[in-house]
Order: structure tokens, then C-alpha cells, then sequence
């Protein structure tokens, strides 16, 4: 691949309401040992009422401009990876472009699901690498929280809230992106979905329902067999081996689903980052969650060769191999 682009600042936001396990618990038939057990989670960030993906997409750009002095005035493309935007229209992605005034961008959502954001780095990679745009805000958001039924114990443990930015820019010197593949398998829709305006996957008693439908367990098996055959699949193309990653920045679904891929495809969980303990499953923003994990532990370094894999909705799935390229914070930074 011949990439041109490169990844240089990043920055994230979560809601300051916490739920923690305790609290779902107090709301429903559940506990904190087979929520920790199944998923590894511990809390999720919930929005406000008035609380809206827009709103924390912009406080997730803010956070970039401040910690790492960038200016988004020559921004030329917005992209928000979203299933859970403001409007149907216009596009959260629009929101963002009126909030910092940005003169001259294009802005649209990109609705992966949870593969979301890793399938807008793949076409910010393409478009900056062609010469089509220079200069390109990615963010992955999610208020996962206003699609959920909090009576249904299956679906309500899992979800949060979240925002993540990256910029992604023109770059002659390194390549910023190694290799990167896109999978979709429309046959199993069934198996999770947010009901729009058709409901011709919905089974008879779930006509009229509003929120999030999941068959975990197909999405569970759906999704370790992919993932470890894409990461298979994304090192033979780079000419690469697992001792060649860094970090490993899989979907934070689930912490099981996480430590099976790893065992499959033989990456230690010692390098692979996740947001899912205390945010649990953000869709879209995980990862850019996950990453800005890894940078406050000062684990993540400039350099680092990452590979990032989501999956999710649709089914679709997207990986990625990556040459970070985000400068590292000064000791001053937290
Ligand atoms: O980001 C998009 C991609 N999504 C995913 O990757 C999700 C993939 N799936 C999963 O993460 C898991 O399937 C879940 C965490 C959703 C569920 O875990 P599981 O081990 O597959 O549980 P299960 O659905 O097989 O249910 C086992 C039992 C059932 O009871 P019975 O039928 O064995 O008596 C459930 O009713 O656990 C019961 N159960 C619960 N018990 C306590 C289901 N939810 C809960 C709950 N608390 N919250």
C-alpha cells in the first residue's frame, strides 16, 4: 500500500455519569460477577438527556486541539463514524463542521456499526493518500445509551457512551498505514440491529420495538472466527508476524471475545488495549478510546506499529496496520 497519510493528534471524550455494575444490578436481574465474568465490564459513561453524539464529538475535537496545539481551521473532510447520530439528517459530522467553524470541508457519517471507525480511517487513508483531501477529522461517537431497553439485561450491560478524534494528514515521510482490509457478511443482519423504518428483520413479537436487538452468542462466534482470520489475513499482506505489533486495538465488544481472538491469533494480551472495563462496548468510539488509554499509560509510543480491528452490525468488520504517528505527550500532559 502506498499510504501518504498519517495519523497526528488524537483526542477523546466520555460522559461524566457513570453506571456502574452495582447500578444495574439495583434495575434489573443481573450481578456484578456474571457481568464481570461474561464481559469484563465494570462501568459504562452515560449522556445527559440533552446530551447527543454531536455534542460529544465536539468535545472530543476540543481535547485534540488542546493537547496536541492543532488548528482544524484547514480541515477539507469531516467523517463521523456513527449509528447513533443526532438526525437521520443532517449528519453529525455537519454539526461539528458549524461548531468550529471550518470553512472549506466536506462533512458526512459513515454508519459501520462498530467496525465504524476503523472502516473511516480505511477511506481517510484513501482519500489523503490520492491527493484528495489533506487534511481529515475521523472521529468515532456513540450515545449507544439512547438505543438501549433498560429492562433488557441481555443488551443494557453492555452499551456506553463515548466520543474519539484522530486527524489524519498528508505525510511524504513515513507511510502511516500499512496495509488494511474490509469485510461485510449481510447474511447474518438478523443478529444485531437497530430498528429504522423498515422492521423486515424484526421476528413478529419484536414488531414496534425501537431499540437494539442482539443474538449474542451468533455475534459472539461470528466474530471471533473473522477477527482472527482478518488479523490472519492483514499480516500476510503487510509481510508481517505478531512479534511485528506493538499494540493490538481490537474492538472492546467484550473482554472474552477479546482474550479469544488473542489466544486464536497468538497476540499476548500484555499488548492489546481495550476501553471495556470502564466504558464498556462503545461501538465506534472504542478504539480511539482504547488508543488514548494507552497513551496516558504511556504505553503507546510515536512509531509503533498498531493493528486495529472492528466489527460489529452488518455483520461488517475492518482491520487495519498502522504506523502511529501522534507525537508523545510531554510529562507535563495527562
Ligand atoms: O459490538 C457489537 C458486537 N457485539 C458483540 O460482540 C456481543 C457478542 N456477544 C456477547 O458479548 C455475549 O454473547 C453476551 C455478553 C451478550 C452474553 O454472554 P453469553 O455468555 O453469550 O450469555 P448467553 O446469552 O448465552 O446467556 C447465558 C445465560 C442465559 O440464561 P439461561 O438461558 O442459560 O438460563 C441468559 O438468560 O445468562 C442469562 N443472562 C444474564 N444473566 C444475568 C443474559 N444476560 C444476563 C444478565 N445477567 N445481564
Amino acid at each position: 500500500m502506498n499510504s501518504k497519510a498519517l495519523i497526528t493528534a488524537i483526542g477523546t471524550y466520555v460522559p461524566a455519569n457513570r453506571l456502574t455494575n452495582d447500578d444495574l444490578e439495583k434495575m434489573m436481574e443481573t450481578s456484578d460477577e456474571w457481568i464481570v465474568q461474561r464481559t469484563g465490564m465494570r462501568e459504562r459513561r452515560i449522556s445527559h438527556n440533552d446530551e447527543f453524539t454531536s455534542d460529544l464529538c465536539i468535545k472530543a475535537v476540543e481535547n485534540l486541539i488542546k493537547t496536541y496545539e492543532k488548528n482544524v481551521d484547514d480541515v477539507d473532510l469531516i467523517i463521523v463514524a456513527t449509528s447513533t447520530s443526532d438526525y437521520s439528517f443532517p449528519s453529525t459530522a455537519s454539526r461539528v463542521q458549524e461548531a468550529f467553524q471550518i470553512k472549506n470541508t466536506g462533512a458526512f457519517d459513515l454508519n459501520a456499526a462498530c467496525a465504524g471507525f476503523a472502516y473511516a480511517l480505511t477511506v481517510a487513508n484513501g482519500l489523503v493518500s490520492s491527493g484528495v483531501h489533506k487534511k481529515i477529522l475521523v472521529i468515532g461517537a456513540e450515545t449507544m445509551s439512547k438505543v438501549i431497553n433498560y429492562t433488557d439485561r441481555t443488551t443494557s450491560i453492555l452499551f456506553g457512551d463515548g466520543a474519539g478524534a484522530v486527524l489524519v494528514e498528508r505525510n511524504e515521510k513515513a507511510p502511516g498505514f500499512y496495509t488494511s482490509i474490509m469485510g461485510t457478511d449481510g447474511s447474518g443482519a438478523q443478529h444485531l440491529y437497530l430498528p429504522g423504518l423498515s422492521n423486515q428483520l424484526d421476528a413478529e413479537e419484536m414488531k414496534g420495538n425501537k431499540f437494539i436487538v442482539q443474538n449474542g452468542r451468533e455475534v459472539y462466534k461470528w466474530a471471533t472466527r473473522t477477527v482472527s482470520e482478518g488479523i490472519e489475513q492483514l499480516l500476510a499482506q503487510a509481510g508481517m508476524g505478531t512479534n511485528d505489533i506493538d499494540w493490538f486495538v481490537p474492538h472492546s465488544a467484550n473482554l472474552r471475545i477479546i482474550e479469544s481472538i488473542c489466544a486464536r491469533s497468538g497476540i499476548s494480551i500484555k499488548k492489546t488495549l481495550y476501553s471495556v472495563e470502564y466504558m464498556g462496548n462503545t461501538s465506534s468510539a472504542s478504539i480511539p478510546l482504547a488508543l488514548d488509554i494507552g497513551i496516558k499509560e504511556r504505553k503507546v509510543k510515536q512509531g509503533d506499529t498498531i493493528l486495529i480491528y472492528g466489527f460489529g452490525g452488518g455483520l461488517t468488520h475492518a482491520g487495519i496496520i498502522l504506523n502511529w504517528g501522534v507525537p508523545n505527550l510531554s510529562e507535563t500532559h495527562e
